[in-house]
Order: C-alpha cells, then sequence, then structure tokens
C-alpha cells in the first residue's frame, strides 16, 4: 500500500472544488500539499481550509503552458523535494451549447487545458517517478469521457482525451512502479459545476436548486482518490448512479463488431498488441 504520510501532492487546479477535495483529503492521511492554479487567491482559499498543522505551498500555474511547470516544479523543488503524486486536475468547462455555436478558439482553449495541461504535467513529473521507480499520476475526466450527451461535446471530447491518454500511459508507465488513475466525476459541488447549472436552469429557480442541492460534496472524491492512490486502482467512479447509461452505450458499439468489412478478412497481427490480445479481438493498429 502506498504509503501517503509526509509524501508531496501536486494538484492542479487546485484552488477548485474537486482539487480543494483532493487536497483536504491527502492532508487527513499527512501528505504535504502543493495547491497550483491559475488563480492563487483560489489555491489561499482552499489551503484555509485544510487541516491545522498541514504543510501547504500554493504556486501559481498555467497549465497550458511547459515553462510555467517548470517554474512550478522549481519552486516545489525547493520547498518539499519531489514530488510523489501528480493529480492533473485543472480543467474547464465549455458551458450547454451545440458544438456549432463552439468557436475554434474556446475548443483550442478547452483542449489545452484539459488535455495538453495533462500531457504537459505528465511530462514534468513522470520523468523522476520513473527514475525513482515509485509515484502515481492521477487524471480527471469525467461521467463525460464515458457517456457524453448533446450539448457538451467539445468537453466530452476533451474528456475521452484524459481517459485514452491516462489508459495508455497506465500499461506504459507499470514496468516503472508508478501507478495512473482516472478520475470520472459526476455533479460534484464547484464554481464550474454551479456556474453551468446556474446558466441551465436561468429561468427555472426549483430546478437549479434541485441540481445544486444534487452535488456531491467534494472531500469524498478526494477520499476516493486516496483510495485508489493507495491500491493502485485504474478507475474511480463516485456517481456510480451512470452505470447503465454506460452499459447501454457500451452494447451499441459491440453491436457494430460483426463480420469484417472485407469480406474473408482474418485479423492475424496487430502493430500494437501482442497475437493473443489482438486474437481476442482487442487489438488495434
Ligand atoms: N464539478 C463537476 O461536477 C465535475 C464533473 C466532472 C468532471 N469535473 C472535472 O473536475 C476538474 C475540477 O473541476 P471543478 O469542478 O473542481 O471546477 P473548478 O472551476 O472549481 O476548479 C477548476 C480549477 O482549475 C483552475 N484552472 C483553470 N484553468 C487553469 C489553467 N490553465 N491552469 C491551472 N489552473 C487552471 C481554476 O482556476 C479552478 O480553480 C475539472 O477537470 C473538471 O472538468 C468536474
Amino acid at each position: 500500500m502506498f504509503e501517503l504520510s509526509g509524501k508531496t501532492i501536486f494538484i492542479t487546479g487546485g484552488g477548485g472544488g474537486i482539487g480543494g477535495g483532493m487536497a483536504r483529503a491527502f492532508a487527513e492521511r499527512g501528505a504535504r500539499i502543493v495547491l497550483a492554479d491559475l488563480s492563487p487567491d483560489f489555491a489561499q482559499e482552499e489551503a484555509e481550509t485544510l487541516p491545522p498543522g498541514t504543510e501547504v505551498l500554493i504556486v501559481k500555474l498555467d497549465v497550458r503552458h511547459p515553462d510555467s511547470w517548470q517554474r512550478a516544479k522549481e519552486a516545489v523543488a525547493k520547498r518539499f523535494g519531489e514530488v510523489d503524486v501528480l493529480c492533473n486536475n485543472a480543467g474547464i468547462s465549455t458551458g450547454f451549447g451545440p458544438l456549432l455555436d463552439v468557436t475554434p478558439e474556446a475548443f483550442e482553449n478547452v483542449m489545452a487545458i484539459n488535455v495538453a495541461g495533462v500531457f504537459n504535467g505528465t511530462r514534468t513529473f513522470a520523468p523522476e517517478m520513473v527514475a525513482r521507480r515509485a509515484g502515481h499520476i492521477v487524471n480527471t475526466s469525467s461521467m463525460n469521457g464515458l457517456t457524453p450527451f448533446g450539448s457538451f461535446a467539445a468537453y466530452s471530447a476533451s474528456k475521452f482525451a484524459v481517459l485514452g491518454l491516462s489508459d495508455a500511459l497506465r500499461e506504459e508507465l507499470a514496468p516503472a512502479g508508478v501507478g495512473v488513475s482516472t478520475l470520472f466525476p459526476g455533479l460534484t459541488r464547484s464554481r464550474m459545476a454551479q456556474h453551468d447549472a446556474a446558466a441551465s436552469a436561468a429561468d427555472d429557480p426549483e430546478r437549479a436548486a434541485m441540481i445544486e442541492a444534487n452535488m456531491m460534496d467534494p472531500l469524498w472524491l478526494g477520499r476516493a482518490v486516496v483510495k485508489a492512490v493507495q491500491n493502485d486502482e485504474a478507475y474511480i467512479v463516485t456517481h456510480p448512479a451512470y452505470r447503465d447509461s454506460l452499459a447501454a452505450r457500451q452494447q451499441r458499439i459491440l453491436a457494430a463488431f460483426g463480420e469484417p468489412a472485407q469480406p474473408g478478412y482474418r485479423h492475424g497481427a496487430s502493430a500494437t498488441r501482442a497475437p493473443a490480445a489482438a486474437s481476442s479481438g482487442i487489438g488495434g493498429s
């Protein structure tokens, strides 16, 4: 089991709802916390909610820029040394609306923060974890990274990308003893969730209040993340109510697996999978 006491946990979006919940949950285990956020003021607010005696460092970080990551890494090295757990959690929403109304700039920005941000963080801290043969990375996807719905296409695309990256990375880093987990939150109390809820139910106060009441307390997501890191779990599902919707989607995809498009084609080899995996049908090129 991954011992967390005295370990350094680097959380992007650490000034936000879910990042703050993670910080409190790791702090409950005696870890040292780095709250990295575009807004140091938000991070300061979260720092004030940590258990007394928690060692905490706030760093300003823009996950889109490798230089910003480098500066954050240097600041952490000075204060705590190396990072043991990296939580790539910062993310933005595009708000609900048709994909055709999303501007190229907004699409590029959601990908830069939600996807390239995860890549940049991994490039910054994974090499030293591999060298030490210890460490863990947690990437925040979403239920929208498993079961998308109309009016949230750009965001869902970014969260599917986080899952693809994380699954592949988990396979790549396992031989070095470094774990990778993906978190799939459903509705959770945060500035983002409250902003989106308020916008979507602007003319229906009753519905807005119902959505608000349905938001999970982020501390419980944090505790689920802690458990997953300790047990090296691949997937962290905090809102199981979405299970049927995921199963139905998987079923629709599996139903499309019929005969090969080319009559008589035999799947004998894959560029990326060992023969057993390829012939069992999980292979791809
Ligand atoms: N709250 C939910 O219901 C929900 C559901 C599914 C997934 N998520 C995901 O959880 C993660 C955390 O979101 P949240 O709900 O806590 O929202 P939040 O808005 O409270 O927190 C996000 C934090 O990220 C920071 N941030 C934004 N851009 C940044 C950048 N370029 N560099 C560094 N920091 C940046 C913000 O300042 C903010 O503090 C996101 O990846 C989000 O997509 C949230």
